[in-house]
């Protein structure tokens, strides 16, 4: 089936113009430019028993965001979310592409379990769902998970995740952390860290030291500090220096990180609503994660999506619900109140975590991608309600703010998920 999306401003990492997009089934066929010579014949010519034609009448069209770090919470936690409600929630957020973390009951440390999750994320038909499976057995820090232990035996590999990760956590055990670098570096596929090990600096720095020669593709999750920043910067100078010297470095920031501060997390409740891992910071923290993302040290924004129910985050839960604000809080405080060109807010969220995970065929709109498609109001100002949201988790700090960017429809793999 032909969809023709026609009087769009097609915006994307490296591209903004007025123009067309076509779909054949799940992929883009074509990208015409609205200044282009005999577009409208060429329009009508495309529109001929097509099945599907939008006008768009001058909103933004861009390639599905891709998240590399969200918790959808099942198995075992589905009081706070289910793989439908997140699913749905991502679509709404224009999410087409995420990377779910280990960190549920029993944790994903298996490729069985990852396996059988995207098979169940796929029969939703929503959006592209792949499971992180944990480094270590169990996520208890003293054993590589199967997964690991299972490629150093040579057996069959039947899913491949596109990231490794113990978020929610640290690993105390440098050798076994090597190791696993050394394992996923052959594998190529990057390994995500949690950094908090006697705080977020020093654990930076150490897991960036642990990786050094072992050919890692590394990635610090959740950058919150004007230190931990300073580091990723320095060590991607040195690494960008001396040439491949067995490490690559990449990193992510959260929204919430770049909008909040730990004075709006008291007026929440420290322990309560205003409580993530890692915590809101100070404003100086915070102006210095917006600059990294601007200079390139941090190359992704990621949401930390973590739903909890509200007596969870009563009891102290850490995280806040964020694949439905996502793009609005970003529009904000980088596009708004920072400079960012709307093209660096969409390589932050969309081209760069698909490069980084290794998916070729998203995160831009060209001839011959994959059809993952976010419609944007970029003028249209609209009031937090969790109530709305599609996510089980209302455990928002945006409630009541007034936001202006909204997602109005997403396509992903050619299909319309919202
Ligand atoms: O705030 C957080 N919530 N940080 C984490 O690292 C884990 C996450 C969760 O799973 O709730
Ligand atoms: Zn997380």
């Amino acid at each position: 089936m032909r969809t023709v999306l026609y009087n769009y401003q097609i915006v994307d990492a490296d591209t903004c113009l007025n123009g067309t997009v076509v779909i054949d089934d799940k992929i883009i066929t074509d990208v015409i430019s609205a200044d282009s010579f005999n577009y409208a014949q060429k329009i009508d010519l495309l529109s001929t028993g097509a099945c599907m034609v939008l006008n768009g009448n001058g909103l933004c069209l861009t390639s599905g965001f891709v998240d590399m770090h969200a918790h959808f919470r099942e198995p075992g936690f589905s009081q706070k979310e289910t793989l439908e409600s997140a699913s749905l929630a991502a679509a709404a957020g224009g999410y087409t592409t995420v990377c779910c973390m280990a960190n549920t009951k029993p944790p994903i440390d298996t490729m069985e379990a990852a396996l059988a999750l995207r098979t169940r994320a796929c029969e939703l038909e929503l959006i592209d769902l792949y499971p992180v499976i944990s480094i270590t057995k169990k996520m208890q820090g003293n054993k590589l998970s199967e997964f690991l232990q299972s490629v150093e035996e040579q057996k069959q590999i039947t899913y491949m995740p596109l990231l490794l990760s113990e978020d929610g956590r640290d690993i105390a055990d440098k050798e076994l952390y090597r190791r696993a670098m050394r394992i996923a570096s052959v594998l190529n596929i990057p390994l995500s860290c949690h950094c908090d090990l006697d705080g977020e600096d020093a654990a930076t720095q150490r897991v960036i030291d642990i990786a050094k020669n072992t050919n890692c593709r590394l990635h610090i999750a959740h950058v919150s500090t004007k230190k931990a920043a300073g580091i990723v910067r320095r060590e991607k100078a040195g690494i960008k220096a001396r040439g491949a010297d067995g490490l690559s470095l990449t990193a992510e920031a959260t929204p919430h990180h770049i909008s909040l501060n730990d004075r709006l997390a008291k007026k929440l409740g420290a322990e309560t609503n205003g409580k993530v891992a890692p915590p809101l910071r100070a404003g100086r923290d915070r102006t210095a994660i917006i600059e990294a993302l601007k200079d390139g040290t941090i190359d992704v924004i990621a949401t930390d999506h973590a739903p909890h129910t509200m007596f969870d985050k009563e009891n102290g839960s850490p995280g806040f619900t964020g694949l439905e604000t996502s793009f609005a809080v970003c529009n904000k405080v980088l596009a708004g109140e920072n400079n960012f060109s709307l093209k660096q807010l969409l390589a932050l969220m969309s081209a760069n975590p698909a490069r980084i995970l290794g998916l070729n065929d998203r995160g831009k709109i060209a001839k011959g991608m994959r059809a993952d498609i976010t419609i944007i109001d970029l003028e249209k100002t609209w009031t937090v309600d969790s109530y709305n949201f599609k996510s089980r988790g209302k455990n928002t700090p945006y409630n009541g703010m007034m936001l202006t960017g909204k997602v109005l429809r997403t396509i992903s793999d050619g299909k319309i998920v919202y």
